[in-house]
């Protein structure tokens, strides 16, 4: 079954969305993380508790290999349940293999994915999630539910063990899409995981039956 990551670094977010039951990981980005007040190092700790042994990506800002793999294991160091986000790229490629060699390798989710050819690169490489943007490629008039599509079944056909995250998401309509596309995970904000739950005849719905028992027996409660 498809999971739901909560793409945010906000602790009111992820705390009430964890309340849901529905939350299996999270995801930041530095956009997200530039976003809140406060060093980053402790807001990551503490998102790390609240997810229990769930993941947490979190990127790297260097851009050299060697440098994106000093900066994953100081990442990786605050908590056993970090995922290292790695830009797609070839420093990105060198540091994701050094980072995932051997059993206790750090795990590393490969952002910024736009081509299955990006995506192949990354899960040789040794990442474990694999992140494409669908919002990103819509923008730009690509196709971004299309491009999970053949992703996940390109991984299928060769048994690919990378789990692909769908990311950028915009709206409810692209996390169903993703769903049937064959995505492992699909992050989502806030805002879109609130869109998610409502329907205006749910809420007629629950209107009409407690207008009913109200009308019929303002009295009896179980
Ligand atoms: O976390 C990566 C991704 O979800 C960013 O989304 O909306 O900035 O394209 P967006």
């Amino acid at each position: 079954m498809m999971q739901i990551y909560l793409d945010s670094a906000n602790l009111e977010e992820i705390e009430e969305a964890l309340s849901w039951g529905v939350i299996s990981g999270i995801t930041t980005n530095p956009t997200l993380m530039a976003k809140e007040t406060g060093e980053s190092a402790p807001l990551v700790e503490k998102i790390c508790r609240m997810l229990g042994k769930n993941p947490v990506s979190v990127e790297v800002l260097s851009t050299a290999a060697e440098d994106m793999v000093k900066e994953a294991k100081r990442i990786a160091n605050l908590s056993s349940n970090i995922v290292i986000k790695i830009p797609m790229g070839i420093e990105g490629l060198k540091a994701v293999y050094q980072l995932s060699q051997g059993g206790k390798g750090i795990k590393c989710n490969v952002t910024l994915v736009f081509s299955v050819n990006q995506a192949i690169l990354a899960a040789r490489a040794g990442a474990a999630y694999v992140s494409p943007f669908v919002g990103r490629l819509d923008d730009i008039g690509w196709d971004g539910v299309g491009l999970v599509k053949e992703m996940a079944d390109i991984f299928a056909k060769h048994k690919i063990g990378a789990a692909i995250i769908a990311a950028s998401i915009r709206h409810p309509r692209h996390v169903r899409e993703v769903a049937a596309a064959g995505a492992h995970i699909a992050t989502v904000p806030f805002s879109v995981l609130k869109q998610m739950v409502n329907h205006p005849l749910t809420d007629l719905g629950v209107e009409r039956f407690l207008r009913d028992w109200a009308q019929a027996r303002p009295e009896e409660v179980f």
